[in-house]
């Protein structure tokens, strides 16, 4: 389907989901006028929500627009990790669990706030002991336990500018992150278990950290259990039950100010290197508890609450760490992957733990859809009560399956649109007031004011189709990238001059909702993760056999799209599927398994322009096996043919 009849098939979607009686009867927030109100005043608005965080020291001026740099709650005074456990604690919450956590293996732990609050001051004071001071980078690179919430927020307490990387990203990845940072520290775990085996994470540490000389120490965590790794005996290593377990659980945390940078998270571009995006204390917290508290219509003291994203990613940072426990909820957290040992492994933990809010990505609900009706069906899910879905357009069927077979028809379904470079939900249905349509992420959030511009600039206004773009600061969002502001201002401000520029096309209907269409810009989303095609084509430039190498993001069934390469090789090298495979996991040990290409074509030559760039839409439209569009452009019209007939014959 091309982009175009894929916009026509979503714009003849009528199927409309109003919210339940008996959801809107319990709703945290029923009244539309809502919208017009905050859109009137959005700092009034804003200031309402921040004022819900615990402040040492309020603010004297809500906002501040220098264009592109906004400041929010000047001169506030906050600590992040208190708004998440000390004051829930202080409220007599302390008993309240905070995690119930399953490994993969079928270990299980549970933590409450209480425990939390013990835990982060222990490795706050092993950070302490370890020299790491407010400002100093810390690198985290570990799997899904409680033990990585702890270290975020022990970052957080005294003031350590803390960055994940998601522990699927390969040791060359690691690397650069940690470089750009200047990290003096990482903290790590041994391994984890994946579709029943381990993952050893140590290695893939101790490859990164060989080349970092800013790197002082690496903070080991042992997973424990079955696992048995890993490499050892480094002077610069300590072991978490030395460091951390022998610590005073007592750490006074360390007043920042609303504008303190909290974590840099990198994610991918248009080039080759990553961006890392920086975002700050006090609006952060703001807009991850607002959209929280809204969005998910979450009862702190009642729901049990999932998001199945990990923390390596933003939707773990803002939706499983600092809306969530800055809100106090109960939530799941798992190791593993969804069909280990069996497929219906999500919806035995829905069921064990009461699950009432789940939050998870298109790319699963797919495999979902594909693995079987049955495996929800076995299991008692009624304790569900408010779907979401984040990280790639869904399409209407995939949201009907979701709304039927795990919504059990009764759960409103929030369709959550938003990046890493905002912090948090920008467009989403309100549970309580919005009527869905499968396939649209609806309206704005209060607050936020969103646009569509066409080529030239010019607002679209009314039904129509353009660039989405982002037209008024918000609290939550990115202040920059870290040592690079040249990149901000370029990457997302010289498009369309005054506006925030996301990278996403979209269409408005005729009531106004909006409906994704994705990324206009050289970024694939592969099962929900951004990767761009330069970084790709630069691990496969690395490679000796290679001299040139495109790369487009086709679709795929389950994974939403997947990489392809084209190749052209070194004279000296002859093409063979060895080869092929070879590439593929020379990209795999550059960047990560999720990068690997689904195939690599060899070409003798690439369809460029006059000007010698690479033409990614034709060979898009070959990889497609579309009718070629307009090769007007074409240097030499011949290659197209060569492409095809090379690519025909590869593809059985
Ligand atoms: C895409 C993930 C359509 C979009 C939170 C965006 C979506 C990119 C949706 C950000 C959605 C995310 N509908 N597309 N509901 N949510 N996207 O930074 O292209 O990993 O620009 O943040 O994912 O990806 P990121």
């Amino acid at each position: 389907m091309t982009h175009s009849d894929r916009i026509e098939t979503l714009l003849e979607e009528n199927r409309t989901f109003p919210p339940s009686a008996e959801f809107v009867g319990q709703a945290n927030l029923t009244d539309p006028q809502t919208y017009a109100d905050a859109n009137a005043d959005p700092e009034g608005w804003w200031a309402s929500w921040a004022e819900q965080l615990t402040w040492d020291e309020k603010w004297h001026t809500v906002s501040e627009w220098k264009p592109p740099y906004a400041k929010w709650f000047l001169g506030g005074k906050l600590n992040a990790s208190v708004q998440c456990l000390d004051r829930h604690v202080d409220a007599g919450k302390g008993d309240q669990v905070a995690f119930h956590w399953e490994g993969e293996p079928g270990d299980r732990r549970t933590l409450t706030y209480a425990d939390m609050l013990e835990g982060v001051g222990r490795v706050a004071n092993g950070l302490k002991t370890l020299g790491i001071e407010k400002g100093d980078r810390v690198t985290l690179y570990m799997p899904m336990v409680p033990e990585l919430a702890m270290a975020v927020l022990a970052c957080s307490r005294i003031g350590a500018i803390f960055s994940v990387v998601f522990a699927g990203f390969s040791a060359t990845s690691l690397k650069d992150r940690i470089q750009d940072q200047e990290a003096k520290l990482v903290i790590c775990a041994d391994g984890c278990w994946r579709r029943g085996k381990v993952l050893d994470l140590k290695t893939v540490v101790d490859e990164a950290v060989a080349d970092c000389p800013s790197i002082k120490n690496v903070l080991l965590w042992r997973r424990g259990g079955e696992l048995k790794t890993a490499s050892n005996g480094i002077s610069r290593d300590c072991e978490w039950s030395d460091m951390v377990e022998t610590q005073d659980a007592l750490c006074p945390p360390v007043l920042m100010d609303a504008e303190d940078p909290l974590f840099i998270l990198y994610t991918s571009g248009t080039t080759g290197k990553p961006k890392g995006i920086v975002h700050t204390t006090g609006g952060y917290l703001t807009g991850a508890l607002a959209t929280t508290s809204l969005v998910f219509d979450l009862k702190p003291n009642e729901d049990v609450y999932w998001c199945t994203a990990d923390i390596g990613w933003i939707t773990g940072h803002s939706y499983i760490v600092f809306g969530p426990m800055a809100a106090g909820v109960t939530q799941v957290m798992y190791e593993g992957a969804p069909n280990h040992p069996k497929s219906d492994r999500f919806w035995e933990l829905v069921e064990r733990y009461k699950v009432s809010i789940f939050y998870t990505a298109p790319t699963a609900i797919r495999a979902f859809i594909k693995w079987g009706d049955e495996h929800p069906a076995a299991h008692d899910l009624s304790s569900l009560r408010l779907l979401g879905t984040v990280g790639e357009p869904i399409n209407p069927e995939a949201w009907v399956w979701y709304h039927e077979h795990i919504g059990t028809e009764h759960c409103p379904i929030v369709d959550t649109w938003w990046q890493t470079e905002t912090g948090g939900i920008m467009i989403t249905p309100l549970p309580g007031i919005t009527e869905t349509i499968p396939g649209s992420a609806m309206k704005p959030f209060p607050g936020i004011e969103a646009k569509l511009l066409d080529e030239q600039g010019a607002e679209v206004v009314g039904a129509g189709g353009g660039y989405l773009v982002l037209s008024r600061p918000w609290p939550h969002m990115l202040r920059g990238l870290w040592n690079d502001p040249e990149r901000y201002e370029e990457t997302y401000w010289s498009r369309f001059p005054g506006f925030y520029f996301p990278g996403d096309g979209a269409k408005r209907d005729a009531d106004g909702n909006l409906w994704i269409l994705g990324r206009v810009d050289d970024v694939m989303n592969v099962s929900g993760h951004r990767l761009s095609t330069m970084e790709i084509e630069s691990a496969l430039v690395d490679h000796p056999a290679v001299a040139e190498a495109a790369v487009i993001g086709i679709s795929h069934e389950l994974k939403g799209q997947v990489p392809v390469g084209f190749v052209i090789l070194r004279s000296s090298h002859e093409s063979s599927p060895a080869l092929a495979e070879e590439l593929r996991k020379h990209v795999g040990t550059l960047i990560g398994g999720l990068a690997r290409p689904e195939a690599i074509h060899f070409t003798p030559e690439l369809p460029k322009t006059r000007s010698g760039k690479i033409m990614r839409r034709l060979l898009r439209d070959v990889a497609e096996g579309k009718h070629i569009g307009d090769t007007t452009t074409l240097a030499d019209p011949g290659v197209l043919d060569g492409l095809r007939a090379e690519y025909e014959g590869n593809k059985g």
